[in-house]
């Protein structure tokens, strides 16, 4: 049966029904004193979505906020460690990162995510598996020079020498946010750009403090 609280998810193919257990988000919310939410920070590689995360967990922390960083290089050695740089590799990565966002936020957390998720679509894909107002996009907007000119792996070098097939931005499509919820300057300061995620997380009521 649906509750009211959470939302059961479309039934797969077999003979799997829906338990409906009795503690909800909504419970679990009142616990952590906040509502649950996902921050999905997407831009190239280079851009900030690693460091922007780290920081607005940094800051969260210290106002009793419960939080969890799900990052795309720390994620690829473990879940998603069998999964490559195709179209269908990358859809699939976040798929199961989107997947695992919407149980966090189900136990009320603030996850913060940080993938270059070039496609539009499956940046959809995961705003409809979350409750309404529970997906934030944050794009981190840098331009490819500076991207490339930081270039803190080595990635981007390797990819110019044809060294690294299908590298975002070079030979592989980023599709920038048409009406992300936040849009950063990727050339700001990292403590300015988390005080805007800051007052955002607050003036949506995700976070009271
Ligand atoms: S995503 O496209 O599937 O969202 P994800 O964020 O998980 O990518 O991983 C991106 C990280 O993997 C980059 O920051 C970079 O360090 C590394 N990487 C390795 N190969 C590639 C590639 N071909 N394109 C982009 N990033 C790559």
């Amino acid at each position: 049966m649906a509750s009211r609280h959470t939302q059961p998810l479309p039934a797969p193919a077999g003979n799997i029904v829906w338990h409906q257990h009795p503690v909800t988000r909504e419970d679990r919310e009142r616990l952590h004193r906040h509502q649950g939410a996902v921050v999905w920070f997407t831009g190239l590689s280079g851009s900030g979505k690693s460091t922007l995360a780290g920081d607005l967990e940094k800051a969260l922390h210290p106002l009793g906020v419960s939080t969890y960083l799900l990052d795309g290089d720390n994620v690829r050695h473990g879940l998603c460690k069998d999964l490559g740089f195709t179209d269908r590799d990358r859809r699939e990565n976040i798929r199961r990162v989107g997947e695992v966002a919407r149980l966090m936020v189900d136990a009320g957390l603030v996850v913060l995510t940080a993938f270059i998720s070039p496609h539009r679509a499956e940046r959809q894909m995961v705003r409809d598996m979350l409750p309404e107002g529970r997906f934030i996009e944050a794009f981190v907007d840098t331009p490819l020079e500076i991207c490339e000119a930081r270039d803190p792996k080595g990635l981007y070098k390797k990819a110019r020498a044809g060294d690294l097939p299908h590298f975002t931005g070079i030979d592989s499509v980023y599709e920038a946010p048409e009406q992300p919820e936040i849009h950063l300057d990727g050339q700001q300061l990292v403590t300015h750009l988390t005080g805007q995620l800051l007052d955002l997380l607050r003036g949506r009521v995700i976070i009271n403090s």
